[in-house]
């Protein structure tokens, strides 16, 4: 039974200095989608854990966070309390390794940036991984099947959603999009459709699985 779930959704974003930050084209619209679609299916607790977004469902225990770092650090605090985790946030790999605390000014014709790695959220949950049900995202422009497998069994994760990015498939800032989804017993293909009604077949999906661990 799925009593309690934990959603995160749209970009995380890493401050340089008080002005600049870096961040991704999320618009956290997917992660919406997916929140309603759960209380349709009268799921009793939604941890919607967000960055920033101009989506965010009503009725949920809703978290804001702005960086990886804090994002990590509430889905940890929430991860044993729930039966399934959707990782829809797309948490940027990097951040500044210095945040300037003073405007970085214009004086000098180029200044370098050094970037470190941020922590790996969704691979720290397949490694703590209990009784919990993992469903990731994924964007792939090239060989995105060898890819998918590969992050399925990497993340330890039951359900990988993936989306192969191309001139005709743009995965941000659109409301349509195809996607396939990836599981231990292999490769279903979704035709393009609304990201509302993935929402839907996804949840269909997810209520077919059974936790492979
Ligand atoms: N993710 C995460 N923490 C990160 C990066 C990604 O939890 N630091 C999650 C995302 O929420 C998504 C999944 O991992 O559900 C896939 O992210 P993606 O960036 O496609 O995969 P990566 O493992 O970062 O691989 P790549 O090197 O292709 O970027």
């Amino acid at each position: 039974m799925i009593n309690s779930i934990l959603i995160t959704s749209g970009p995380t974003i890493e401050p340089i200095d008080p002005l600049m930050f870096i961040s991704n084209h999320s618009s956290g619209k997917t992660g919406y989608y997916i929140a309603e679609e759960a209380k349709k299916r009268d799921i009793e607790r939604i941890v919607y854990i967000t960055g920033p977004s101009n989506y965010i469902p009503d009725n949920v225990d809703i978290i804001k966070v702005k960086t990886a770092i804090e994002m990590r650090e509430q889905v940890l605090k929430h991860y044993n309390d729930v039966d399934l985790v959707i990782m829809a946030a797309v948490v940027s790999d990097y951040a500044s390794a210095k945040i300037y605390p003073d405007k970085i000014n214009k004086d000098q014709e180029s200044i370098s940036l050094k970037l470190i790695k941020n922590p790996d959220i969704l691979s720290e949950l397949g490694n703590r991984k209990k009784k919990q049900i993992l469903i990731g995202f994924a964007v792939e422009t090239e060989n995105i099947f060898k890819n998918g497998q590969k992050k399925l069994k990497k993340k330890n994760l039951d359900l990988l959603v993936l989306t192969e990015i191309s001139e005709s498939n743009k995965a941000f800032k659109v409301d349509e999009s195809q996607v396939y989804f990836l599981t231990g017993n292999g490769i279903k293909a979704n035709k393009k459709m609304k990201k509302s009604e993935i929402a839907g077949i996804l949840w269909n999906e997810i209520l077919n699985l059974k936790p492979n661990k």
